[in-house]
């Protein structure tokens, strides 16, 4: 069953103008540093909303799935939405069931907890990611 809202995913070229927007433009200032996830091909920076996380994302290099969505839209714009569930592979069992296609199997997400993602073509245009909360959460 979905949980919390854990963070909406932002593809952008430039963690460090897309930080400063949130920053300058909205008055955020608990920005986490940036870090790179190789296994996804990204950058991530989280910038902590009072009620949720912005997870900017930007491509490692060219096979990142980052590079392929800005290819389409070079400006970057929202990329996903992350819900928390108890067990992924629960949930991965019940979108099968109901026959709605899960991408890949469960991998280790920029909290450093197990996720997977639902295609967008089976979730009314929207990419989903579904994480296990982090154990101290
Ligand atoms: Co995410």
């Amino acid at each position: 069953m979905i949980g919390r809202l854990n963070h909406v995913g932002i593809a952008t070229p430039s963690i460090k103008r897309a930080a400063a927007l949130y920053r300058d433009l909205l008055g955020a200032e608990a920005i986490g540093e940036p870090f790179d996830l190789p296994a996804q091909g990204v950058r991530v920076c989280f910038v902590n909303t009072p009620n949720s996380q912005i997870e900017l994302l930007e491509p490692l290099g060219p096979d990142s799935p980052i590079a392929r969505f800005l290819a389409k839209d070079p400006g970057g714009g929202q990329h996903h939405l992350c819900f928390e569930v108890p067990d992924v592979d629960i949930a991965a069992a019940d979108l099968h069931a109901k026959g709605a296609r899960v991408l890949g199997e469960p991998r280790i997400g920029a909290h450093g907890t197990r996720v997977i993602f639902v295609h967008p073509r089976d979730m009314g245009g929207v990419l989903i990611e579904l994480m296990e909360p982090p154990a101290a959460h």
